[in-house]
């Protein structure tokens, strides 16, 4: 063979690009080379096949343009049919998180084999235009295999960091492969490689650690235990294609937004952002989803410097890139139907969920026949998909409902998952106070169980666990889970103690001691995202559970769900021991073994979990950027108390911060409702909480829809049939009369779907008997149909209607008896607001 003189990497490069030759391709090549110095090359144990890329070459010959256009599209289980599938043959599909097969959260392993059986059948039945290449479908299994009822469920990321300890990562990663195989599923959307920096963002608790080395470590072994090892088990049947997302940079983004501008030299991209490549790459990762967010405010989808120099050309990467979740419509210029940007920067499959799939699909073949996108980066981006195909065995496989671990629902949170789920539990914990070494607790002792967490495995799993947001999950939808509670009763009662739950920490019989669980409630993405890092800011039910227990002088052990460190300094004074638990998930036994006693009186297992991000000592003290020695956390990365050691927090600590967060802009609705604000449906004398993306109660109907994000807006259809509203209420009264005294304005941007009634209100509550409802026609009338407009209410005003400031527990509704409907993409009160706004 000619080309075997020529250096191994280029011979690489001219397999993969056989149709086109060589030479071709680096004249075509514009953009600068890679800078050489900073990314490595990255020798894949995955070697080019010469066979193989044979065999592909052979195949792109045979396959029309839109056969291979159909490959490079990722529909949604929501928006594609069985005979979707069989039409167009996509090269694969997903399920996003909360999407089940049928629409059914109960669905059973069977309803999930069945739907990949459906779906590969068609895919390889070529008796209409479709090709005969088998599809593939990916699912978010983050935290073991999450969308699935039954499944175990393991700590977060943030969790697992604290563990560090890349053998158990393995195999987890390898467990979860195998409940993920016994649902016919080929694919999975992990590790998530992100090193945040900034805690305010929402998805810290899929970030292993602050610190790159860990992030490195760990993405190898998450990759080998999912795909196994090449030359081993690479690809068996115990495994799945992992991929490696989000590329790059997603946690350096500017205040920790989701989806934000990264904002760092090349260097530290690579330095910090960048090590869960080199990890996942040397292990043989299959699979890149580019990421959300820009770099230098550029958005990665469509860079060609960074998926195709980079990520491609230097360091090698000869798997292929995946999308995100409609990522590439956030190119300037593109739109979620029409980007032939983000292909032509190196984009080889776009995830396209939603009705978008169909016409993306067809601008994009048009694309490639008006030269728009060169037929050789089709060509390119088919066969990485072909070739990963090939590596795993698609096409010898048998069909899914055939595979060896296919049906074997026997697996799905056997007990043997569980004990490797709960050891990863025992390892997470990080303790970070032990006055007069409370812990670990004699069982034998009446133990009180308190706070909303005690019982909660919903809470203590966090989002992306069976719904997307982690919500609206009750004990039942963990079959054979285990909250923290029932871990501990059972150990107590085994030993002859006594373990008593009472929420609200309420007991008849005075307790020896209490273990208060509480923390963050689940949440995913943006809709994480906070302002500051003051857990529970102004409304600090928490801290006065535990304050009344230290009040009766009941030793107080605080456990401390969260999905990142956050600033509890008057939790941490009120508590004499306090354990981050971080998000356990499905295994909360785990707890108990570490924080209790046997019944001989001897240490079960040690507590071990070093802190994998520093824990602040201000709420402002969020950018891991601005710790120096000037500025230091209240305890490092690396912290965590052993059994017997000394305790660094046994003092008071500072709890003054000035009144920063009262003056800020509250947000009400941002993507979601913002905690503490939940959207109340009022139909006649019936009342529901909004906890789906479609609600209905008697006269009116809500729904989300995709504005500049997915789900980020809500319609109100009102259908005039009985007295109906809609409402923003929190639980608690709120104190907002920081917003009166300084010229606050409630602003909302709304969007008029129809004409507006005459009797249609603004209302505003203060508790049950105490409310505004005032006319507001006249404003919204003023408004243009069918565009976002945004309008802003005097705060003072409404207080002078009636509305009492100091309780507020309504914030912003429409009423009316009239059948309209109305679109919001943002509800919040601003301090200081100009004199435009409307005094009602
Ligand atoms: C969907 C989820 C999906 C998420 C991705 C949401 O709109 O409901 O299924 O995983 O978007 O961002
Ligand atoms: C998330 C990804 C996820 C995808 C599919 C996106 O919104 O950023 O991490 O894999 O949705 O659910």
């Amino acid at each position: 063979m000619q080309q075997s003189k020529l250096p191994k990497k280029v011979l690489a490069t001219c397999i993969a690009l056989a149709l086109m030759g060589c030479t071709e391709v680096a004249t075509e090549k514009q953009s600068e080379p890679a800078n050489t110095p900073i990314w490595p090359a990255i020798a894949s144990p995955v070697a080019l096949d010469p066979a193989l890329e044979q065999k592909i070459t052979e195949m792109l010959a045979e396959m029309t343009l839109e056969q291979k256009v159909a490959q490079m599209i990722q529909p949604e289980i929501r928006d594609i049919t069985v005979d979707d599938m069989r039409r167009y043959g996509f090269g694969s599909y997903l399920n996003g998180g909360g999407a089940f097969p049928n629409n059914d959260k109960y669905a059973t392993p069977q309803d999930w084999i069945a739907l990949a059986e459906a779906m590969y059948q068609a895919s390889v039945d070529d008796t209409q235009d479709g090709s005969s290449i088998p599809t593939m479908w990916g699912t978010d299994a983050v935290h073991g295999h999450n969308n699935v009822i039954g499944a175990t469920i393991f700590p977060h990321n943030i969790g697992l960091g604290a563990a560090n300890n890349p053998d158990l990562i393995e195999q987890i990663a390898a467990v979860t492969a195998r409940e993920v195989m016994v649902t016919g599923i080929d694919w999975v959307f992990a590790p998530t490689v992100a090193v945040a920096q900034n805690l305010r963002w929402g998805r810290t608790y899929e970030s292993y650690s602050e610190n790159p080395a860990i992030v490195r470590d760990y993405a190898a072994a998450i990759v080998r235990g999912l795909q196994g090892k090449p030359g081993e088990n690479f690809l068996s049947e115990q495994h799945v294609i992992s991929t490696v997302k989000h590329f790059v940079g997603d946690g350096g983004t500017t205040d920790g937004i989701d989806q934000g501008n990264t904002e760092v030299d090349e260097k530290t991209l690579y330095r910090i952002h960048a090590q869960g490549y080199v990890g996942g790459l040397e292990a043989g990762a299959q699979t890149v989803m580019a990421s959300f967010n820009s770099w230098n405010g550029e958005k990665i989808h469509g860079s060609e410097y960074l998926l195709t120099d980079v990520l491609k050309q230097k360091m090698g990467f000869d798997g292929f890139v995946v999308g995100d979740w409609n990522g590439h419509g956030q190119i300037p210029g593109c739109s979620n139907h029409d980007c032939p940007q983000a292909a032509n920067a190196g984009l080889d499959v776009y995830m396209v969920p939603t009705g978008a799939w169909k016409p993306l699909y067809e601008n994009l073949v048009q694309q490639v026949r008006d030269g728009v996108i060169p037929q050789s980066r089709v060509d390119d981006a088919v066969r990485r998909i072909l070739r990963v195909k090939m590596r795993a065995g698609l096409f010898n496989k048998p069909s899914p409902a055939e595979r060896p671990l296919a049906g074997k629902t026997e697996l799905i949170g056997s007990s043997e998952h569980r004990s490797v789920a709960r050891a990863a539990v025992r390892q997470s914990l990080v303790l970070l106070k032990n006055q007069n070494q409370l812990l670990p607790l004699d069982p034998g002792q009446h133990i009180l169980v308190a706070g909303s967490g005690a019982d909660n495995i919903g809470q203590q799993s966090g989002g992306w666990t069976i719904s997307w947001q982690g919500t609206g999950n009750t004990n039942d939808d963990f079959p054979g889970g285990t909250s923290i509670y029932t871990g501990i009763a059972e150990q107590v009662s085994a030993a002859g103690g006594k373990a008593v739950l009472a929420t609200d920490g309420r007991f008849e019989e005075r307790p020896d001691v209490a273990i208060v669980v509480f923390g963050e409630e689940p949440y995913a993405e943006g809709n994480g995202d906070i302002a500051n890092l003051d857990y529970q800011r102004g409304n600090a039910t928490d801290l006065a559970l535990l304050q009344q227990l230290q009040e009766q002088g009941i030793p107080v052990v605080s456990l401390f769900i969260s999905g990142r460190p956050l600033w509890v300094n008057p939790e941490l004074n009120a508590s004499d021991a306090f354990v981050a638990v971080w998000l356990p998930g499905s295994e909360g036994a785990g707890i108990a073994d570490v924080i209790l006693r046997n019944a001989a009186g001897e240490i079960q297992y040690p507590v071990q979990g070093r802190l994998p991000f520093s824990w602040p000592a201000t709420p402002a003290q969020a950018d891991r950027r601005s710790l120096n020695p000037e500025n230091p956390p209240l305890l490092p990365v690396g912290f965590g108390l052993s059994y017997g050691e000394s305790d660094e927090l046994a003092t008071e600590l500072p709890v003054q911060f000035g009144d920063a967060s009262t003056t800020a802009t509250l947000p009400v609705f941002d993507r979601a409702p913002q905690s503490p604000w939940l959207i109340e449906l009022r139909s006649g004398a019936e009342r529901s909480i909004v906890e789906s993306s479609i609600q209905s109660l008697g006269a009116i109907t809500t729904e989300t829809f995709d504005d500049q994000v997915q789900e980020d807006a809500r319609t109100m259809q009102f259908a005039g049939t009985d007295a109906a509203a809609f409402n923003f209420v929190s639980p608690f009264p709120r104190d907002l009369r920081a917003y009166a005294e300084k010229d606050g304005a409630l602003v909302v941007t709304l969007r008029l779907e129809s004409d507006v009634p005459d009797d249609a209100k603004l209302t505003l509550y203060c508790g049950e008997n105490c409310g505004i409802a005032v006319p507001v026609g006249e404003h919204l009338r003023a408004l243009t149909a069918g565009e976002w407009q945004t309008l802003a209410f005097d705060v003072a005003c409404l207080q002078d209607l009636g509305l009492d400031m100091a309780k507020v527990s309504g914030i912003f509704g429409l009423a009316s008896s009239e059948q309209w409907s109305v679109s919001f993409n943002d509800v919040r009160l601003e301090p200081e607001a100009d004199n435009s706004s409307i005094c009602l």
